[in-house]
Formats: structure tokens, C-alpha cells, sequence
């Protein structure tokens, strides 16, 4: 029975490796592992013998993803990528010429550039809304750039560089009145911060397996209304677009009704299995408390980082309201430049990123505080 053990002894990393940048790749978790692990050996056993039964497993995972973001299993299509995800949105949501996209001025590339794309075949316009000072993201000055041409609005719920918050209750609560489509990458956020889609009412949200969800690397998803998906027309199209019957040559077929029908053939089952699992441990461990404590690291890194004459990117405010901490060097610092930092972290095996205007670290519930320590060591010269 695992219900009351901790995130964090579902981890073994190896001794000497302290993992920061849990916002690019974080070490998978121990139940994701032993569930490809079984997986994998059933596939050399069992060859055609466990067909039904993988794609049983799969319908699990697709279930616990679901009971993890609060939605139904029909709402959820599985992609390769965030990418694909996006893609299958903004290519097929028929955009029109005059017709307006919102989005910030700050977007990862995988959600900015379908966007962007669909935009310039279309000959939609792509309206890119300036963050403010420390690249933060209040939805308000966002949603006052809406026209009666807007059609879509497409944010990031916590930005890449930063940890940078929008407000999503704001902004569903603003554009389901006017029938303006929500879409949502949630890859930043999810894992590590309470989400519920249901009750947040955005019409589609994306995310992936392998940051704050702990997962292998190779899932993106794809969670929209089902009306909403009833609007799209699949982007690829093969032998599982069709629902309606058993033989898979018949041009009779018709589309499945819900997201299922996204996913045109065979999947990345292991990926996919795993992500399941993880998420429904993240759940088991209480989403909550997994971003109890990630803050508390997060907020004592910023501190100390503050305390050594780092200048923190403090998009959120004073108080880490996302597990992302961004910081640069400043005149205060005894590290003068970026580069400095960067060659003492790689030293001492201390993952990170260089994003945005200095460098990210990210904790998450698997870290110890030990980690943070080491870092303000590791940086205090
Ligand atoms: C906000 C955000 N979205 C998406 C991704 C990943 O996109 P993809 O799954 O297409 O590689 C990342 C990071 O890699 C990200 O930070």
C-alpha cells in the first residue's frame, strides 16, 4: 500500500546529480519506470498474444489521465508532442482571414509557431501581447487587446522562462461569454499546481509527460470540450480516426464523435501507459502537497539566490507562485556574469536551464532542500 508515502521516495536518482531543471526534463518517477519495464517484457513474451490487452492498458491510462486533470477519457487525445497537440487545434479550427489569435509575447515555440503558421495560411492575424516589466503576465492587460475579430485566445499557463502565472479562471470566465476559443498549454504547470478542467471551463488545454508530470519523454495530450472537438476535423487521418466498424477497410467508416478520433494509428504505448501512472500518483500524493512543498523549495532558493545579490525575475511578485525560479547576475553579486554560473552549476552536476534573462532553476517535490542548499553553496564565492 503506497497511499501515505511521500513524492519523493518515488524517486532514485544517482548520488552526486542534483536535478534543477525539472522545467526541461525531470528524472522520471519509480512506478512510470515499472510500468514500461512490464510492459516491454510482456511484448518480447507475449508478442500478439497481449494486443487486446495493451490497448487495455492504454484505455487506463487515457482513465487516469482523465480523473487527473478532471475530465472525461473522451476528452483526451494522446500526440507525440505538445506540438502535434497544438497543431491539431490551430490548423483545423478553420480559421478565416481577419479573423484574430491572442497570445503573449513570451510562448514556447511549439505553441507559439503552430499559431503562427495556421495564421499566415489563413491569413488570420496574429496579435502578440506585450508581457510587463519582469516578463509578468496579467491576464487583464491580455484580454483588453481582445476586438470583435478575436477568435482565439492561446496562452501559456505558466511561462517557460520564468514561471510567469495567467490567470485562467479570469480568462475562461471572459471568453466563453463571447464564444472565443481558450486554448491552453498547461505543459508548466501540470504536476505541480491544482488544475481542474472541468471547473475551469477552457475549451482545449495541451501538456506533455516529461517536466513536472515526472513521465518518460514522448507524450503530448490533447484535453478538449467535446463539443469542441465535434468542431475540428482530425488533423491526420488512419485506422483508429474511424469508430463505427470492425473492418478497418470499409469506406463506409465514420469519425469517432470525441477526441479519440485525433489519434489516427498505433500509439506509443509504453510512453502513454507511463504517463497514466504517473499521473495517477501525482494524484495519490496530493497535487497539493506536491506544490507545498516544490514553493517551499522554490521560495528558499529565490531567497537565498536574493541574499547572495542575484536579481530574481520576480514575475509573480515577491512570492514564488510557481516552482520556477529565474535569476541573473547583478553588481551585488560576487558572480559576475552569466557564464559564471553556468560553468559553476555544470562543475557540480547541478542541472539548469538559460532561459529568458538569466538562468532557470526549477524544484520540484522530489528535490530536498539539500539541493537548494547546494546550490547557494555552490554560487556563494
Ligand atoms: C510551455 C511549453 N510547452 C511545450 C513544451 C514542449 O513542447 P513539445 O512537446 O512540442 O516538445 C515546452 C518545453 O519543452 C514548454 O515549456
Amino acid at each position: 500500500m503506497t497511499v501515505n508515502r511521500d513524492f519523493r521516495s518515488f524517486f532514485k536518482t544517482d548520488p552526486g546529480l542534483t536535478h534543477l531543471n525539472n522545467a526541461g526534463l525531470s528524472p522520471i518517477n519509480i512506478e512510470a519506470e515499472a510500468v514500461v519495464h512490464y510492459w516491454v517484457e510482456r511484448y518480447r513474451r507475449e508478442g500478439m498474444f497481449c494486443d487486446a490487452a495493451y490497448l487495455e492498458g492504454v484505455d487506463k491510462a487515457r482513465g487516469q489521465l482523465a480523473s487527473f486533470l478532471g475530465a472525461t477519457p473522451g476528452s483526451i487525445a494522446f500526440f507525440q508532442s505538445t506540438a502535434n497537440a497544438v497543431s491539431q487545434i490551430a490548423f483545423h479550427l478553420n480559421l478565416k482571414a481577419g479573423e484574430e489569435v491572442i497570445m503573449w509575447d513570451q510562448e514556447y515555440g511549439s505553441h507559439l509557431y503552430p499559431w503562427q503558421e495556421a495564421c499566415k495560411r489563413t491569413g488570420a492575424d496574429l496579435t502578440l501581447v506585450e508581457s510587463d516589466p519582469m516578463m509578468a503576465t496579467p491576464i487583464t492587460k491580455l484580454l483588453e487587446k481582445v476586438t470583435a475579430r478575436t477568435r482565439v485566445i492561446a496562452v501559456s499557463w505558466v511561462q517557460f522562462q520564468t514561471g510567469a502565472i495567467s490567470d485562467l479562471k479570469a480568462l475562461s470566465a471572459f471568453a466563453k461569454s463571447r464564444g472565443i476559443w481558450t486554448v491552453v498549454d498547461t505543459f508548466q504547470g501540470m504536476g505541480v499546481l491544482p488544475f481542474n478542467f472541468q471547473d475551469l471551463d477552457i475549451d482545449a488545454v495541451v501538456g506533455g509527460s516529461h517536466k513536472w508530470m515526472t513521465s518518460p519523454v514522448g507524450v503530448g495530450y490533447l484535453c478538449i470540450k467535446e463539443e469542441r472537438a465535434r468542431q475540428l476535423i482530425p488533423h491526420n487521418v488512419g485506422a483508429y480516426t474511424f469508430g463505427t466498424c470492425e473492418d478497418p477497410t470499409d469506406l463506409a467508416c465514420t469519425p469517432k464523435r470525441d477526441a479519440l478520433r485525433f489519434e489516427a494509428g498505433s500509439k506509443q504505448v509504453l510512453e502513454i501507459i507511463a504517463l497514466g501512472a504517473s499521473a495517477e500518483l501525482i494524484q495519490r500524493c496530493k497535487v497539493e502537497s506536491i506544490q507545498k512543498t516544490a514553493l517551499g523549495l522554490a521560495q528558499e532558493l529565490a531567497d537565498g539566490l536574493r541574499n547572495l545579490g542575484f536579481t530574481i525575475t520576480a514575475s509573480n511578485g515577491e512570492l514564488q507562485k510557481s516552482p520556477i525560479v529565474n535569476f541573473s547576475p547583478s553588481t551585488k553579486s560576487s558572480i559576475k556574469t552569466a557564464e559564471e554560473i553556468v560553468e559553476a552549476l555544470v562543475r557540480n552536476k547541478i542541472s539548469y536551464a538559460r532561459r529568458g534573462p538569466g538562468i532557470r532553476l526549477a524544484p520540484h517535490a522530489h528535490n530536498q532542500i539539500a539541493d537548494i542548499q547546494r546550490v547557494l553553496e555552490v554560487l556563494n564565492r
